[in-house]
């Protein structure tokens, strides 16, 4: 890939160029500027889409790795390859990572989401919203079709040994999981929010989590748009939950820091956390591993993770459940 022959495209010269993993480089110009360049694996239209969201969520002051129109590198929205690729170019943040170690990191990952959600909410107008409100209930039929064709497979013992026993002494409790998702899902108002999302109804960033916000002394960033979507904002708080407590055994107080710091800004209702609920009870690392997705290679390690995890669910949603009761806004929040 010619990285100085896109980043010309945005009108800069490079005189540095780091390859940070396939697609996304950090360059730095003759002027001494640092940017990402970036693939954005998405059609003209929804880039578009995504691009005048961004300028507008973060006119009303959200802060976002995306590029600013007023500069000269800006000006241009992307760049296409010769492959036909699309391309970004964004200002790099300095900072570091949140760590779901800190409650206060984690905290303020919760307060830059409620304030993106608060930003995009005026700008859902239009027909054409990319809106995944709908999706919700076919979303979890299609990977649970997914679950059970792997199921099937280890039957016929398609994998190796270790691999296709573990699946088939485990698929029952995995589709339990399944079934109680979508379970919990008849039964959390998701079919009234559907049609009438009134305050839920959010611009997602859609992948929040430690490796999408950046901190420094200016704030809490948002960088990583290519999920964005508008969705119910539980949506977004279960990306978050999930994202940040999937490596670290579960622990609730990890989630409760995020939420305490989304409700700085925004209340939250119990019609809220039962939708989070749902997605949390979906068995979505056994999904990834068994669907061998990039970074969840289907290994019986992997598998053994997933499954823990799974495991640990049910007592996180307890808390989750204690912790709704301690906090929810009795009228429908705003
Ligand atoms: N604009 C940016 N400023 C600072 N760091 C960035 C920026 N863009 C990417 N990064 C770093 O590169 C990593 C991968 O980029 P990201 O856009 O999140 O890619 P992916 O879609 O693979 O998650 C991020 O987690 C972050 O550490
Ligand atoms: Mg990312």
């Amino acid at each position: 890939m010619n990285v100085p022959s896109i980043a010309k495209q945005f009108g800069v010269k490079v005189s540095k160029q780091k390859k940070i993993q396939k697609g996304i480089y950090r360059i730095v110009t003759t002027d001494g500027n640092t940017f990402s360049l970036k693939r954005m694996p998405k059609q003209v239209a929804r880039f578009r889409w995504i691009d005048q969201s961004l300028l507008r969520v973060r006119r009303k002051g959200s802060h976002l790795a995306w590029r600013n129109p007023q500069t000269p590198e800006g000006h241009k929205p992307h760049a296409i390859s010769p492959k036909g690729e699309l391309f970004v170019l964004t200002p790099w943040i300095s900072g570091r990572k949140p760590s779901p170690h800190s409650l206060k990191d984690m905290q303020a990952c919760g307060i830059a989401l409620a304030r993106f959600h608060k930003a995009g909410r005026a700008n859902l107008m239009g027909t054409f919203d990319n809106s995944e409100i709908g999706t919700w209930y076919s979303t979890f039929s299609s990977w649970e079709r997914s679950i059970k064709n792997k199921i099937s497979k280890a039957k016929k013992n398609r994998y190796s040994l270790p691999i296709s026993q573990f699946i088939k002494k485990n698929g029952p409790e995995i589709i339990g999981y399944s079934i109680s998702a979508k379970t919990l899902l008849q039964n959390s108002g998701y079919y009234t929010f559907r049609r009438n999302p009134r305050h839920m109804k959010v611009l997602c960033h859609g992948d929040g989590g430690p490796s999408n916000f950046i901190l420094n002394d200016k704030g809490t960033y948002l960088i990583d748009f290519e999920t964005l979507h508008v969705n119910l904002r539980a949506y977004d708080l279960y990306r978050v939950i999930y994202n940040s407590c999937k490596d670290y055994e579960w622990d609730f107080s990890i989630a409760a820091a995020i939420l305490d710091g989304y409700r700085q800004v925004s209340q939250l209702n119990m019609d809220d956390y039962k939708l989070i609920r749902v997605w949390l009870r979906f068995p979505f690392s056994t999904y990834l591993v068994l669907s061998s997705f990039k970074r969840f290679p289907l290994t019986q390690s992997r598998l053994q993770w997933a499954l823990k995890s799974e495991r640990r669910i049910g007592p996180f949603l307890k808390k989750l459940d204690k912790y709704a009761v301690r906090n929810s806004s009795k009228n429908a929040g705003h």
